[in-house]
């Protein structure tokens, strides 16, 4: 056949032609820049893919562009690819011949473009690429049909990226043909069911369900799972499989911001360590037992109707073989839920816990003692919960030689096991503010008991570093409060009337940062915290600048709503030099004073904070921005400014003239008449 022989030779020429060509011929190829056997060619306005580039190409990046058709042939010439990158090109079709030559391409990014459009000849051609192992697909706007269309036969799979497309629903057929699949994200999608999806699947490690409409996960029974998250959804219930023997090996799962009521029914044997279940509106239910005291209570859920699943789950509300196997776990963030306490023996069922974090919830009592806190404990945070009063005994304590977090701010707490501080050997940060503890005096150490105390005492813990006392409503500071202590973090802040003059001067060698925003402060002597980075002196009324400042090496300087006027140029030439970060909102600038103002914007390397939210105020009391503020309209102390003249001199001159015609019409009528008959009126014959 005479085309077929046509092609032969057009074939054999081609080489030839290539090297005869030159560059400038192929006006796309000078968009693509080499490195090694790639070829980078993003965000270069092309529309088809350059010709010309070495045949031995590995890699070749096409992002950015306008690419609608991956044709036929456009990619004959790079046989040897093995990844291919065309996202964001406005790609519609991928033609069914495409990857005819390319039988070692391996990664496929077609992300954020138009497939649906095209899908059905992509399918046909990504059929043709024996060795695909990663294919994205996200933003495309694919349904169930299309996706399912575009999957099949692709049995070689490993990573499959779907996110953010329209996916309603998922069953069997879904990803039937992808044995090798490991990872799937199918994140921001619009499912509200899945059913039976992942059986042909058995290598799946990682799956991704954040950010869809799910209701609940049950029956979960993936064994091979590594890595689950369904946070963002709309989950009312996690349920794995009863009575299955196998150990999963499921190390996190990710069911933030759902709608759980119940701790998620976990696998009997796994080696979970990871659980995220913040913002929920989990609960413990161990306290409405059929106990006795109310007979015949409802004490039983029970799951009916679930779909394909056979044999109702009947579950006793305090059932503790229900939370399953925690014995690995070593994070679990129940931030935002509702828990009231944790059952019996709960917390001690995991000996390998790390953190703890239960910010937000609605504990009435915490006694670290019955818990048995395993001693890896490192992080807890109780936060913003309803404690007035956390007991422990000394020998607890000192088991806890991990703790290093403890976070208790936001309670009512009055009562703290005494020796807490000092029993905690590993203790660097410590928040109790917003609580009504006080520093203890040392008369007040009979009256603790035992085991508690009203007041804090934290004298001589060589490990704390940061402690955070606002709102603490404390009125005087000891003036030992810190000795022995080499705090690099003290917050202070918003403890009106505060005194703190004497008692922080200990840690003076040692503070960075320093909050004292909202104590009423007034002149502090600064000048010996020479490691200070960090100060916050906001809501003082303040009516200049501590001159102490100015020989610190400060980067954080917050003056926020205080009362000053200026700053003088020489402060605000030191501080320019040093500080990264000022704010200086909530001032009462003097409008005609705002040197200071240039200094700061002219530096490059100081960001001021709400810059166009600085304010100042001129001689007749109207507030300006400075940014806008017009300083010509200032009298400057030996300056010459016209304005100022201006206004200084018209009414001196308009009174003179005023004076000058009252007098000429008292005293000269007669002179007057006879300028007016002269001047103003037409002559005259008399
Ligand atoms: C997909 O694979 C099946 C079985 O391996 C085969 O019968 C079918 O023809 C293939 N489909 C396509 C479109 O290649
Ligand atoms: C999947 O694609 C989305 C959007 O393109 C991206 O944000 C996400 O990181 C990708 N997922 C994986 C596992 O790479
Ligand atoms: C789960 O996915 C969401 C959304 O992509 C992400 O923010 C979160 O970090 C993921 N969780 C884990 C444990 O990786
Ligand atoms: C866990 O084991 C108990 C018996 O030890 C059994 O009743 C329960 O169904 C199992 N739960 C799961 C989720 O397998
Ligand atoms: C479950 O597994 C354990 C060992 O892993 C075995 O001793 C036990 O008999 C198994 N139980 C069932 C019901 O298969
Ligand atoms: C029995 O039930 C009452 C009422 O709900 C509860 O206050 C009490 O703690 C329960 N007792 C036990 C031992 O769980
Ligand atoms: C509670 O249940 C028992 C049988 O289970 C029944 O005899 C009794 O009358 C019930 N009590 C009430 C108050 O309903
Ligand atoms: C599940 O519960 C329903 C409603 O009580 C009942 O009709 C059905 O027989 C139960 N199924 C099984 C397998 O127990
Ligand atoms: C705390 O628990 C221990 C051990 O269970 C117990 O002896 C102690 O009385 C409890 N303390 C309080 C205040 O309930
Ligand atoms: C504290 O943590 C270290 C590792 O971070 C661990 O080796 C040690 O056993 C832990 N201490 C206790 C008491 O668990
Ligand atoms: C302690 O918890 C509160 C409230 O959850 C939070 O605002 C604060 O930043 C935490 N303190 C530390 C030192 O992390
Ligand atoms: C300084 O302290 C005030 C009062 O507590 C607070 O509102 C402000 O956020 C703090 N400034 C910075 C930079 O953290």
């Amino acid at each position: 056949m005479p085309v077929h022989r046509l092609t032969t030779i057009l074939l054999c020429l081609l080489p030839v032609w290539r090297i005869l060509t030159p560059v400038s011929s192929h006006p796309q190829h000078s968009r693509c820049q080499l490195i090694q056997r790639t070829a980078v060619c993003n965000n270069g306005k092309l529309s088809f893919v350059p010709a010309g580039l070495p045949d031995n190409l590995e890699e070749l990046q096409l992002n950015d562009n306008h690419i609608q058709t991956l044709q036929d042939n456009s990619l004959l010439g790079y046989p040897s690819l093995n990844t291919l990158s065309v996202a964001c090109s406005s790609l519609e079709k991928v033609e069914s011949n495409t990857f005819q030559d390319s039988k070692l391409l391996e990664n496929l990014n077609l992300a954020k473009n138009y497939l649906h459009i095209g899908y059905q000849d992509t399918s046909h051609a990504l059929k043709s690429l024996p060795r695909l192992r990663a294919l994205d697909l996200s933003e495309n706007d694919l349904n169930d049909e299309m996706m399912a269309t575009l999957l099949q036969n692709l049995t070689s799979l490993e990573y499959l990226n779907l996110s953010g497309n329209l996916l309603q629903r998922l069953d069997e057929t879904s990803f039937r043909d992808l044995y090798q699949l490991k990872e799937l994200d199918l994140q921001r999608n619009i499912m509200f069911e899945i059913d039976g999806a992942f059986d042909n699947n058995p290598k799946l490690q990682r799956l991704n369900l954040a950010f869809n409409y799910l209701l609940c996960l049950t029956d979960f029974h993936m064994t091979q799972l590594v890595v689950l998250n369904g946070s963002h959804n709309f989950i009312e219930w996690f349920i794995s499989r009863q009575g299955l023997n196998d150990t999963f090996q499921l190390e996190t799962l990710d069911l933030s911001h759902n709608k759980l009521l119940f701790f998620p029914f976990l696998p009997n044997h796994s080696h979970m360590r990871n659980l995220y279940l913040s913002h929920n509106s989990v609960s413990f239910y161990e306290h409405l037992e059929d106990n006795g005291t109310f007979p015949n209570t409802t004490s039983t859920v029970e799951f009916y109707n679930m779909k394909k699943y056979t044999g109702n789950v009947t579950a006793k509300l305090w059932d503790e073989s229900l939370h399953g196997d925690i014995s690995s776990l070593e994070i679990l963030d129940l931030r935002g839920n509702q828990v009231q306490y944790f059952p019996q023996g709960f917390i001690q069922k995991m000996p390998a816990l790390s953190r703890l974090q239960m910010c937000t919830n609605c504990l009435e009592t915490l006694n670290l003692t019955s818990e048995q806190f395993s001693g890896s404990l490192y992080e807890l945070d109780v936060s913003n919960n309803r404690l007035n009063q956390i007991t422990a005994d000394e020998g607890t304590l000192t088991a806890l030689g991990n703790l290093t977090y403890l976070n208790l701010s936001l309670n009512d707490l009055q009562w703290l096991p005494s020796g807490l501080f000092s029993s905690l050997s590993s203790l660097r940060s410590v928040d109790l503010s917003y609580n009504n503890i006080d520093i203890c005096l040392p008369e007040e150490a009979e009256i603790n008991t035992d085991t508690s105390t009203a007041c804090a005492d934290w004298k001589n813990v060589a490990s704390l570093r940061q402690l955070y006392l606002k709102g603490c409503n404390l009125k005087i500071l000891p003036s030992y409060a810190f000795s022995g202590l080499s705090l690099t973090h003290l917050e202070l802040s918003n403890n009106p009337g505060l005194n703190v003059q004497e008692s922080v001067q200990s840690l003076s060698g040692t503070l960075q940062h320093l909050g004292l925003g909202n104590t009423h402060i007034q002149d502090m002597d600064f000048s010996r915290f020479q490691s200070l980075k960090s100060l916050n002196i906001s809501r003082n009324s303040l009516s200049h600048l501590p001159p102490s400042l100015v020989n610190l090496d400060l980067k954080v300087l917050d003056l926020r709503d205080n009362k000053l006027s200026t700053i003088p140029s020489g402060q605000a030439n030191a501080l320019a030099q040093k500080l990264h970060t000022v704010f200086l909102t909530g001032n009462p600038f003097n409008c005609c004073q705002t040197e200071w103002f240039g200094t700061f914007e002219t530096t490059k390397t100081i960001n001021m904070v709400g810059q166009s939210y600085i304010e100042c105020e001129d001689l007749i009391q109207t507030t300006h921005r400075v940014e806008h503020f017009q300083p010509f309209l200032c009298l400057k102390t030996g300056g010459k400014s016209i304005v100022w003249y201006i206004l200084l001199f018209v009414p001196i001159c308009l009174s003179f003239v005023g004076i000058s015609i009252i007098v000429l019409l008292t005293f000269k009528p007669k002179m007057l008449q006879k300028s007016i008959k002269k001047n103003c009126l037409k002559p005259t014959t008399y």
